[in-house]
């Protein structure tokens, strides 16, 4: 028996693996995470008991997993976009682990890669940016010492920051002093989804245009030179006479 933690992706159903799509038709148990789960990856279900996570505290799905365990009956554990990132799988983990109850993760397609998708646009572009920082914007709950949203920001680099729309007045002024006014920012609304929304600005009028969209959760603030018209050069990779393994110099 075995629990599946599988990423179910960002909103369209046709983004999740077909490893997860074929778990989740197996197994005799799912667990998925409310609202955030297309309904329609579980459809095609034969489960004996579909859970809600959302209606459950943390003690109540370990204890659905223990009694399928005693059942022999495996179970399809679906979080949103990408389970490893902010689906608060580790501590489900921690309980599995000391229950002796063997997991697998099957990892999905993640809102940043999502959003990235919709806008049309590399994230990592040479000479502009060439890292990424996944981060969440420390509200409700906070960060550890070093990712404050000033700390992160010092790198200039590329920001995915989730869960941060209802302060996104905050993070502007946070971030103007490193990145400047003019810093191109996109924020995605339910990528993929069919009500799929954006909004594309710079740090200066973002927050305008965002209350414009009325957009309240569920969204992605994508900050970064690489998201306007910076120049850049090709990269080594395809430049004619980079010699590499796959194609050897003359
Ligand atoms: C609890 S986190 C889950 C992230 C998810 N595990 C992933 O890999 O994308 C939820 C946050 O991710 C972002 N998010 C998730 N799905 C999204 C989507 N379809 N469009 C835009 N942002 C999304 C939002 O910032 C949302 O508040």
């Amino acid at each position: 028996m075995t629990v599946y933690f599988i990423g179910a992706g960002p909103g369209d159903p046709e983004l999740i693996t077909v490893k997860g799509q074929r778990l989740i038709n197996q197994c005799p148990v799912i667990i998925y995470a409310g609202s955030l789960v297309p309904p329609a990856v579980l459809a095609g279900n034969t489960a004996e008991r579909v859970i809600n996570s959302a209606e459950l505290h943390l003690e109540q799905i370990i204890d659905a997993m223990r009694q399928a365990h005693a059942d022999g009956q495996d179970v399809a554990r679906v979080h949103s976009g990408d389970p490893s990132l902010y689906g608060a799988i580790g501590e489900q983990i921690r309980h599995l682990r000391e229950l002796g109850i063997d997991y697998q993760i099957i990892p999905g397609v993640t809102a940043t890669a999502a959003s990235a998708a919709l806008l049309g646009c590399e994230l990592t572009l040479p000479d502009v940016a060439q890292t990424v920082i996944l981060t969440r914007y420390g509200d409700s709950s906070p960060m550890p010492a070093g990712e404050q949203l000033n700390d992160l920001a010092r790198h200039g680099c590329t920001l995915a920051i989730h869960l941060g729309i209802r302060n996104l007045a905050r993070i502007v002024a946070e971030l103007v002093p490193h990145y400047g006014a003019d810093c191109p920012v996109a924020v995605v609304h339910r990528a993929t989804w069919p009500d799929q929304d954006w909004a594309r600005g710079t740090l200066a009028d973002i927050v305008e245009q965002v209350e414009r969209k009325g957009f309240r959760r569920t969204a992605l603030i994508l900050v970064g030179h690489v998201l306007g018209d910076a120049p850049f050069a090709d990269s080594a990779l395809y430049r004619a006479g980079h010699a590499h393994l796959y194609r050897p110099g003359p």
